[in-house]
């Protein structure tokens, strides 16, 4: 290892850009969480506007939480890792620079169009044909930037984090663009190129490989850097995660048609996204096994260490929603679970649990570096910040499992005549004190987002442009 300051620092800028507006659209993306959930415990809060209500607020949400704050983590954390474990520059800095401004104009779009009703109707591609271009074209420049900074790498191997993102690159490309061609009749309007049970096909595809590849696999990349680094421990088996890449990504892209269980889609494919979703359970298991293990030797660290326990906790949701998810896809089960509040739970246990909660680990782990500064402003408002997510993740996914099986068993509940026992209102007034608990525990969650946002502010207030640039020139020197 060489000890002197290499004259082409790492690219931290867009580091630096990416994770303090994964930060911000974290805020905006959880609040308007906890407006809709509560929109739901009072309807009043819909005020009767259109441009206000949940229907148009709920592909918001979904947009500024996946995209805006979950995207920008994972474009922050792999700039950042690209660079330190190839030791070498981003390849471009316009191109990353325009990645930035690109990817924030998609989300000011959506933050545009959305609430004014314009939207393709396809769940979690809803954006009109203009953005979705501009979004591929940026998509494509990140890929670029990416693999560009791979191929001048300065390391012999390529580390397993950077292949998690690439698969994530790669695949969400390739989804994004199939799903999304259309015929634009206006400058706000297109159909899908598809038709029926082809058109459902290909959106579940892109809709489960959304969770596969943009909510897993990118932070699984996530995974295996920020956990080793903050536990100061080597990964607990390189086999293993080559074994959990190429199986992860072998299985994922079949398991799509769990989302269409009982429709019109052919039983043959209903029965293969089955039998695909429950051997899923393998990979998704033993790569979190992977991340946990590299804590032997390591676990009394958990006491002191609150970024360490956002990792590790967000390890544990991710094994429970990946054990869920394959109970789920089996038919039987999700004749009860399917139009139910289980799977709004089930998705706010990888949301919040997994996607958030190792985000914001990441993101604390980088700051103080990103910003020449030794640590966090604050270890104790990391701290409550863990709690708050913490009791917030488990008051939401409880309050929705009861609602579920509730909600469930109260429709397919049938007398004696072969009537229905309960109207759809009486399953909804049962349901009441759960959306309640939900939009209670969002608020515990939103609000540690507040504690986030003081603690980066004043880290960030406290550094000084020089120790902020010589971040930069001395981290090519030490040791990725
Ligand atoms: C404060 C935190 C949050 C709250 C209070 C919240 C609340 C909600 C509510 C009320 C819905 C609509 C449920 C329904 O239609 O019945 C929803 C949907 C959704 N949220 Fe969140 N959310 C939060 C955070 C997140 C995060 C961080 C993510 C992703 C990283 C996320 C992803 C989603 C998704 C994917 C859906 C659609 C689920 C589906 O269609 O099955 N949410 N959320
Ligand atoms: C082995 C892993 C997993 C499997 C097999 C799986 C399976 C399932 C199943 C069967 C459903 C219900 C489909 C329905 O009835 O409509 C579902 C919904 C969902 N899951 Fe998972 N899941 C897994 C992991 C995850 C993770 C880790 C996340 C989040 C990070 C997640 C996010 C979602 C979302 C967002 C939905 C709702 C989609 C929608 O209807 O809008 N899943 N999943």
């Amino acid at each position: 290892m060489s000890t002197a300051i290499s004259p082409t620092a790492y690219n931290y800028k867009v580091v630096r850009q990416f994770a303090i507006m994964t930060v911000v659209w974290g805020i905006l993306g959880m609040g308007l969480g906890v407006f809709i959930a509560s929109q739901l415990v009072w309807p009043e809060l819909n005020f009767g506007l259109p441009w206000t209500s949940f229907g148009r607020l709920r592909p918001l949400h979904t947009n500024l939480v996946i995209f805006a704050f979950g995207g920008c983590a994972l474009f922050a954390t792999s700039y950042y890792v690209v660079q330190r474990t190839c030791q070498t520059r981003l390849i471009s800095d316009s191109l990353a620079a325009f990645t930035f401004w690109g990817w924030q104009a998609v989300i000011v779009g959506a933050i545009i169009t959305l609430p004014l009703g314009y939207t393709t109707t396809k769940e979690y591609a809803e954006l009109e044909w203009p953005l979705a271009i501009l979004l591929a074209i940026v998509w494509v420049s990140y890929g670029l930037v990416f693999f560009g900074t791979i191929t001048k790498r300065k390391t012999k191997h390529i580390y397993v984090g950077n292949w998690f993102y690439g698969a994530f690159i790669v695949v969400t490309a390739m989804l994004h663009i199939v799903n999304h061609a259309s015929l634009p009749v206006s400058f706000f309007k297109s159909y899908s190129a598809y038709s029926g049970a082809t058109d459902a096909m290909i959106q579940w595809w892109y809709g489960h490989n959304a969770v596969g590849f943009f909510l897993t696999t990118g932070f699984l990349g996530m995974m295996y850097y920020f956990v080793p680094k903050q536990a100061e421990r080597p990964i607990y088996s390189y086999r293993l995660s080559i074994v959990h890449f190429w199986a992860l990504i072998t299985l994922y892209i079949w398991a799509g048609p769990h989302h269409l269980h009982y429709t019109a889609l052919p039983d043959w494919a209903q029965s293969l996204g089955m039998a695909m979703s429950i051997i899923l359970l393998a990979p998704s298991w033993g790569g979190m096994i992977n991340g946990m293990m590299t804590l032997s030797g390591a676990w009394h660290k958990l006491r002191t260490d609150p970024i360490l326990r956002f990792l590790v906790v967000s390890l544990a949701f991710y094994g429970m929603s990946t054990f869920e998810g394959p109970m789920m896809a089996i038919k039987t089960v999700n004749s009860l679970s399917h139009y139910t509040d289980w799977t709004i739970g089930h998705v706010h246990a990888g949301a919040l649990g997994w996607v958030a909660m190792i985000s914001i680990g990441a993101i604390y782990h980088m700051i103080p570096k990103l910003f020449g500064r030794a640590q966090m402003h604050s270890v104790g408002l990391i701290n409550a910040h863990f709690w708050l997510a913490t009791i917030g993740t488990v008051l939401y996914i409880a309050s929705m499992w009861v609602n579920g099986i509730t909600q469930g068993l109260m429709w397919r509940a049938i007398n004696d005549d072969g009537t229905l026992t309960y109207s759809f209102v009486e399953a909804l007034q049962a349901s009441h004190p759960g959306y309640i608990v939900r939009a209670l525990g969002g608020a515990f969650f939103a609000s540690g987002m507040f504690l986030m946002a003081y603690n980066v502010w004043r880290t960030v207030r406290a550094s000084n442009p020089v120790e902020t640039e010589a971040a930069a020139q001395i981290a090519v020197v030490g040791a990725h």
